[in-house]
């Protein structure tokens, strides 16, 4: 897997973080999402047992980052499915080299390498859906590069509320992205006339804590594998106080107003209701959990730059 630099859209730049906001801001989510996330079913019976030689008794999750020089990405910068300003292997990123080099290794057992044409093949006829800010994006595009090998004849796919995919004709497998990244629903309110006296308020966000986004509400009957995710939009950097989330529910404005990490604890509560009651049982579902963001010397329109190449330790984060 690549180490990619979380560089964002520039519609979504963030401001610089203090630590203590960091700390604030990241660790209450990462928390609260892995809190959530052992509340989400994550095997389906009914779904074939994908083809791995590892033991089932092997924790994947733990183990640790080595590094080998002598590894290579599977795919490479025409991959068409990179981004022009993210492709880090086209744009020749410093240190390319060691960040390719990483890779996951369990302590209890020996992970293969991802085989291409045997996950499309475990997956025919399948769909597989990532939901949620860019982060999944990112692993969305090394994805879909990483699977492109096993059938070069792959397709961009795109179909209204899925911003961007490919289609696998080979095995007959679609990959999408819907991009939701509160996951619930938020629109744009401009300042209204009995606001006047707030002191620099431009508007509000007025977020459906029980409403998920257009972009995912009826995919539930497309893919057979869905991943969620949702994390850094959940900052004042996002949603500074001239312009604020503001919470309702049942179409009601929720009383007293929620802060923005309580209102993020209660959108994951709703929306994994939403996900357990109706989306398919017999769909795989993930939830995929929070990483830094890893600027150095400042935020990206603050002269930071990406110049780490290897994993951060746990003190680092
Ligand atoms: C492709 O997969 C879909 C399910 O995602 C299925 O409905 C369709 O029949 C498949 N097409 C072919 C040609 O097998
Ligand atoms: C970034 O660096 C340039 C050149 O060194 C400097 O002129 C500018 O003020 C810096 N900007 C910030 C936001 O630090």
């Amino acid at each position: 897997m690549v180490l990619q630099c979380h560089v964002s859209r520039r519609s979504e730049m963030a401001s610089k973080l203090t630590p203590k906001l960091f700390s604030w801001l990241i660790l209450p989510t990462l928390l609260l999402i892995f809190l959530y996330s052992l509340s989400l079913p994550l095997y389906a019976p009914t779904s074939p047992k994908p083809k791995i030689p590892i033991s089932p008794s092997c924790n994947l999750f733990k183990g640790k980052w080595v590094s080998d020089p002598n590894r290579r990405p599977i795919y490479d910068e025409s991959c068409p499915f990179h981004r022009n300003a993210w492709n880090c292997l086209r744009n020749q990123r410093e240190n390319m080299g060691r960040i390719n080099s990483w890779k996951w290794m369990p302590d209890k057992c020996d992970l293969t390498r991802i085989d291409p044409v045997g996950f499309l093949g475990s997956m025919r006829n399948k769909n597989i859906g990532f939901v949620g800010d860019s982060l999944n994006e990112n692993f969305l595009i090394s994805f879909l590069c990483t699977l492109r090998v096993a059938d070069s004849s792959a397709k961009k796919w795109k179909r209204k509320g899925a911003w961007r995919g490919a289609y696998f004709p080979k095995f007959n497998v679609t990959v999408g992205y819907h991009r939701a990244v509160l996951l619930a629903k938020y629109e744009w309110q401009p300042k209204q006339l009995d606001d006047s006296n707030q002191d620099g308020l431009k508007g509000r966000y007025r977020v459906d804590v029980d409403i998920p986004a257009d972009d995912w509400a009826h995919i539930g009957a497309f893919y057979n594998v869905l991943v969620f995710n949702t994390g850094h939009w959940w900052g004042f950097d996002k949603f500074p106080k001239e312009t604020p989330l503001v919470f309702y529910k049942a179409g009601q404005l929720i009383q007293p107003p929620l802060e923005m990490f309580d209102g993020l604890k209660v959108v994951l509560e709703n929306m994994i209701a939403f996900i357990e009651k109706e989306l398919p049982e017999e769909t795989l579902k993930f939830w995929r959990l929070q990483s830094p963001r890893h600027f150095q010397g400042g935020d990206w329109n603050q002269n930071g730059s990406c110049t780490v190449d290897g994993p951060l330790d746990e003190l680092q984060i």
